[in-house]
């Protein structure tokens, strides 16, 4: 999270002096840039503060990805949330209500065996999550089929699928 690294008030006088075309500044105005100062390091305070805390999700348009690249697509797509390893881990995990699943552990938990049908329902949103109310995440199906439409969404879903059944621990 960006926080913002306030200047000295000399930078700052110098910058306003600039601006107006100006040499000396009336005593008004240095305790204005005084204010705005002190007014922008608290504003730097609160960031950092809140930037110790749960990061802030920011949704925006899904970036391009090849859709045959499972991996760029599950780093690009996924991993905020479930980690570049998919243990459930990624950065964006505390401010969820829920915490992501660990994507290494299905295997184990489906006797031995890669739920892939299952695995692909849920990432298109087709699977209602066994947790119910509001579902942290994202239906990819749809997002998917609005970047470039169904067949591509489809492919994408599959390449997905294949990448979370390389993530399983034995
Ligand atoms: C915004 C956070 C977020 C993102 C991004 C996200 N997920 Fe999830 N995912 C979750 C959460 C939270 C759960 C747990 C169920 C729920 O929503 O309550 C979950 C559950 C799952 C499950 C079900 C696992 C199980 O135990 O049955 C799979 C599979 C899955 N995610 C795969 C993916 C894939 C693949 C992507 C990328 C295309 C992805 N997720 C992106 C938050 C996210």
């Amino acid at each position: 999270m960006a926080v913002s690294i306030p200047l000295t008030i000399g930078e700052l006088e110098t910058a306003y002096k600039q601006s107006r075309g100006i040499e000396t500044l009336g005593e008004g105005t240095a305790m204005k840039l005084i204010r705005m100062l002190v007014i922008g390091v608290f504003a730097g305070f609160v960031c950092a503060a809140q930037a110790q805390q749960a990061p802030e999700i920011v949704r925006e348009n899904a970036k391009a990805t090849p859709a045959e690249d499972g991996k760029a697509m599950f780093s690009t797509y996924c991993a905020a949330c479930h980690g570049l390893a998919g243990k459930g881990n990624g950065p964006a995990a505390t401010a969820l209500k829920r915490q992501p699943a660990d994507l290494t552990q299905l295997n184990k938990r489906n006797n031995g065996s890669f739920p892939a049908i299952k695995v692909g329902l849920i990432i298109k949103g087709d699977e209602v999550m066994a947790s119910h109310g509001s579902r942290d995440m994202p239906i990819w199906g749809k997002i998917f089929t609005d970047m470039e439409g169904e067949r591509l969404a489809t492919l994408r879903i599959h390449n997905l699928t294949e990448y979370v059944r390389t993530l399983q621990e034995k």
